[in-house]
């Protein structure tokens, strides 16, 4: 069985990802969450509705041991099955000037950003590698490529993987696994729910927030066969916002 793996995949745009997976592709999709089991299973409930399979995952993408021992209970269960499509969407915001920002504040979004990131692909490489077929996708932002004030730390976080992500891309080529990061600009989600449209739309072009439906179709188009020749990328999704 051949398998993609969103993270993050419960709510918002990994939600969008999982059931655009379910409409273009084969893949059986797992879904990770990290709390919000309801949430996952609504997910997975509408990728059935879309005619395709899938299964929850729970773990924590900044917590090693729990991604390590959920990932390998699956794999031992699923023998024959390889993951081909990893989407290492999960991640967080903690927003604050950085004068005042908390430890705190700092290490989780870098552990659940950046450290998740590694935590779940470093477990995943190997057999894709030895698959010698892979689609690596990245989901970073406008603030990891141009910085954004009072994000500092999800700034620094989504910037390292920018990098992590063309450095990855030049060792695994070869093995027809491309790495590839997509950077939204201000998307319809719970992250953005606080956020005034009306106001922050002023600095978009395009003249209002994106929906994750529009950054689901950019990944499905990565995860595809079609990508091929594209690795080491970072594609702006923003609505024209400079970057
Ligand atoms: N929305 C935007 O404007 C925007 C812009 C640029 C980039 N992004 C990036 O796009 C990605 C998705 O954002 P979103 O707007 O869809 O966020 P969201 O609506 O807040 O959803 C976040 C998702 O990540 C999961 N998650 C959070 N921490 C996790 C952890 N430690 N382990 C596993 N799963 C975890 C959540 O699971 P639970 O449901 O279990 O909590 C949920 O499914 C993030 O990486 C974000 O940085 C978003």
């Amino acid at each position: 069985m051949k398998c993609a793996l969103v993270t993050g995949g419960s709510r918002g745009i990994g939600k969008a990802i999982c059931k655009k997976l379910a409409e273009d592709s084969d893949y059986h999709i797992l879904i990770n969450y990290n709390s919000n089991k309801e949430a996952a299973l609504d997910t997975l409930k509408q990728v059935e509705e879309l005619g395709n399979t899938g299964e929850i995952i729970q773990f924590d993408v900044a917590n090693a041991d729990a991604v390590k021992n959920a990932l390998d209970t699956w794999i031992d269960a699923n023998e024959g099955s390889i993951i081909e499509v990893l989407v290492n969407n999960a991640g967080i915001t903690k927003d604050g000037l950085f004068m005042w920002m908390p430890a705190e504040d700092w290490h989780s979004v870098i552990n659940t950003s950046l450290n998740g990131f590694y935590n779940v692909t470093n477990h995943l490489i190997q057999k894709m590698l030895s698959n010698r077929y892979g689609r690596i996708i990245n989901m970073v932002s406008v603030s990891g490529v141009k910085g954004t004030p009072g994000q500092t730390n999800y700034s620094a976080a989504k910037g390292a993987i920018v990098a992590a992500t063309k450095a990855l891309a030049q060792e695994v080529a070869k093995r027809k696994i491309t790495v590839n990061a997509v950077a939204p600009g201000f998307i319809n989600s719970d992250m953005t729910a606080e956020l005034d449209e009306k106001e922050l739309k002023r600095m978009i072009p395009v003249n209002r927030f994106g929906e994750a439906e529009e950054v689901a179709d950019l990944v499905s188009f990565l995860a595809s066969k079609k990508s091929s020749y594209i690795t080491g990328e970072v594609i702006n999704i923003n609505g024209g916002i400079y970057s």
